[in-house]
């Protein structure tokens, strides 16, 4: 009966995740336990943290562990020691409950997360492009099916959010409560002092941008030249408010020219490989970014003047690495039947 719950567990890095999802696309119960705050409270690590995460999925469904239908998990890529944790987890549970188990690649989920938070209209349709930037990721994946994906562009060193993060503290830029990245994006939109100094006392550089034509992320040649300007001028704390709101702002618009011109670029190849793309994902917390949004509305009626693109941004909680996702992606295997024996293996190396 693959009408059906699922409970999936993903643990491909440090937070941990027990979602409960049924093949229509309803979200019954979804709980992320953040490692960080996990350490506060128990001081402890995941072996403690999955039972009782999937103690409370089951509440939160109001559910028996014996009702659901399957138990899918994060087979990889990611840590070794978290993916074992998951795996060990869903697979004691599959086996002791008889239910059948299926592992997931933890990209195909972040890929097909907008067919599981958009519903039509909005959805989605094949081939589309997803573009996932967050605090680990920054990738332009190209979906051709729900099994099938091509990651176009990805980053060697740093992740875009992660960048956004360090230059935020860096420039000890005013707290924000949704964390260091957005705070960056607030402090270039206030306009407060610009009438009343207008110029910064250090003229800012032109930052650099992405590498020309080629189709790859690479955000640490921007991290430096932020920091060896910031150092120059004896730090975050001695820069005068013009002039650091100046850095922020070539800052951001030096990141999100990088995004904006692989996206396009991205698409340009899969049109050329005669990919009809019609939709643009944009996932990841970065992706609430409004700027990024904007200059993104700009580029695709750029690269498609005739044909619109549709941008889609899925809801910001479940761009975040979350186990409903997990659950959404295992739905395919489980309705054809396509299970994994209870003894597999993970993968923490793992290509899409
Ligand atoms: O997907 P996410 O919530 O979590 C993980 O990466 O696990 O992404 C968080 C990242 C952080 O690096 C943060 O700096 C960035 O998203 N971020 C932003 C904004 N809001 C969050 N970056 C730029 N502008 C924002 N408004
Ligand atoms: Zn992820």
């Amino acid at each position: 009966r693959y009408t059906t719950e699922r409970i999936p567990t993903e643990s491909s890095a440090d937070d941990t995740g027990v979602a409960i999802v049924t093949s229509d696309a309803k979200i019954l119960a979804n709980v992320v336990k953040k490692q960080h705050l996990v350490h506060e409270n128990y001081g402890g690590i995941h072996p403690y943290v999955a039972p009782g995460a999937v103690k409370e999925a089951l509440e939160q469904a109001n559910m028996r562990v014996t009702d659901v239908d399957g138990i899918a998990f994060t087979r990889g890529p990611g840590m070794t020691g978290c993916l074992g944790i998951g795996s060990s987890a869903a697979r004691t549970l599959a086996a002791a409950l008889s239910k059948p188990l299926v592992g997931v690649h933890h990209m195909q989920a972040h890929a097909l997360t907008p067919l599981l938070t958009s519903p039509p209209p909005e959805r989605p349709q094949f081939p589309f492009l997803t573009l996932l930037v967050s605090g680990g990721h920054t990738l332009l994946l190209l979906a051709t099916s729900v099994s099938e994906f091509r990651i176009l562009a990805s980053t060697p060193d740093e992740a875009v959010g992660r960048v956004f993060d360090k230059v935020s503290r860096m420039l000890c830029l005013p707290w924000s409560k949704l964390g260091p990245g957005a705070a960056l994006e607030e402090f270039c939109l206030d306009s407060t002092d610009d009438a009343a100094a207008p110029t910064p006392s250090v003229e800012v550089p032109t930052l650099p941008g992405a590498m020309p034509s080629i189709l790859g992320f690479s955000f640490s040649g921007l991290h430096s030249a932020v920091e060896r300007f910031v150092t120059a001028n004896g730090g975050g704390e001695a820069l005068d408010m013009p002039t650091k709101r100046a850095l922020a702002r070539e800052f951001q618009r030096a990141a999100v020219a990088q995004l904006e011109e692989k996206v396009q670029l991205g698409f340009e190849f899969c049109r050329r490989k005669g990919f009809q793309v019609r939709h643009v994902v944009v996932s990841g917390g970065v992706a609430s970014n409004s700027y990024l949004r904007e200059r993104l509305r700009i580029r695709m009626e750029q690269a498609s003047p005739d044909v619109p693109i549709a941008l889609v941004f899925p809801p910001p909680a479940l761009c975040t690495d979350n186990a409903a996702m997990i659950a959404w992606a295992s739905m395919p295997r489980f309705l054809a039947g396509d299970f994994d024996d209870y003894s597999i293996a993970i993968r923490p190396k793992w290509s899409i």
